[in-house]
């Protein structure tokens, strides 16, 4: 067990899974209390579960995060168990991958209002607890998509695109009163969101097999590594660190 959250209080949306599942259970290690917020109960609880017997300290929190008050009801049940929320990853989220013109109206409403609109109404409902001890750190997850686009994610490259400005516009509103706000921008990671997106890419003709995963990124990412690039940025080592994007694609993008 570390100490680098020692103390502090993290909510982790998307928690129970993949890279949140990974930073839930890290933050945990380094000393958290960590309310794992997802949309899928069992998980949540499981994830939870696991960082108890480990002899951390969770509580799984149910919300859908683009529903504004079952995620003010969230955020308000972790405050009443543990008083305060020092650090948000801002992680939910989900993807379409299709033609730009097969994609329907109802997807793009819901895969907006999942990553995006999830970002909006989750830190409005923490961000006044932070405000009221003047300290807090944000991490959003962005993509590479938000700078790199994809074929057949125009929508998901759309949304990931606000969740890296959300994050810049957030910094600079609020660095005076004591709050950070950054983004992690992973390539692709090894979760069931982005083993989804790979099939689905491959299916509709795109290579994204692990070949051309070679040469863009080396590897597949681990969850384990997004996490860890999300810790740096929640903890008080990066206390000057702040509107930034952190990358974490091994050059993906550097290229
Ligand atoms: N995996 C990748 O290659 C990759 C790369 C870049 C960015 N991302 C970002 O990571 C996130 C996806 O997470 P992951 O890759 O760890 O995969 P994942 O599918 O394991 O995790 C997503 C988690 O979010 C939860 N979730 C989904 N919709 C929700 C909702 N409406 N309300 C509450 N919880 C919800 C899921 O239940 C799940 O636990 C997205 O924000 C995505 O843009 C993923």
């Amino acid at each position: 067990m570390g100490e680098r959250l020692k103390g502090k209080v993290a909510l982790v949306s998307g928690g129970a899974t993949g890279v949140g599942g990974a930073a839930s259970t890290l933050f945990a290690a380094e000393g958290a209390r960590v309310a794992v917020l997802d949309i899928n109960a069992a998980a949540a609880e499981a994830t939870a579960l696991a960082i108890r017997e480990a002899g951390g300290d969770a509580m799984a929190v149910v919300a859908d995060v683009s529903q504004a008050l079952p995620v003010e009801r969230a955020v308000a049940a972790v405050l009443a168990r543990w008083g305060s929320i020092d650090v948000l990853f801002n992680h939910a989220g989900s993807i379409v991958v299709k033609p730009f013109l097969e994609t329907t109206e109802d997807e793009w409403d819901r895969l907006m209002a999942v990553n995006v609109k999830s970002m909006f109404l989750v830190t409005r409902a923490v961000l006044p607890a932070m405000l009221a001890q003047r300290k807090g750190a944000i991490v959003c997850t962005s993509s590479i998509s938000a700078v790199a686009g994809t074929p057949m994610e125009v929508l998901y490259d759309t949304t990931k695109g606000a969740c890296h400005m959300f994050a810049r516009a957030i910094a600079v509103e609020y660095r005076d009163r004591g709050i950070r706000c950054n983004a992690v921008c992973p390539g692709f990671v090894r979760t069931p969101h982005g083993l989804r997106e790979v099939d689905a890419l491959q299916k509709l003709g795109v290579d994204v097999s692990d070949a051309a995963l070679a040469v863009a990124q080396g590897r597949i990412c681990e969850p384990e590594e997004v996490a860890a690039a999300a810790l740096f940025l929640a903890s008080d080592e990066a206390s000057f660190v702040n509107g930034t994007h952190l990358f974490v694609d091994n050059g993906f993008t550097a290229v």
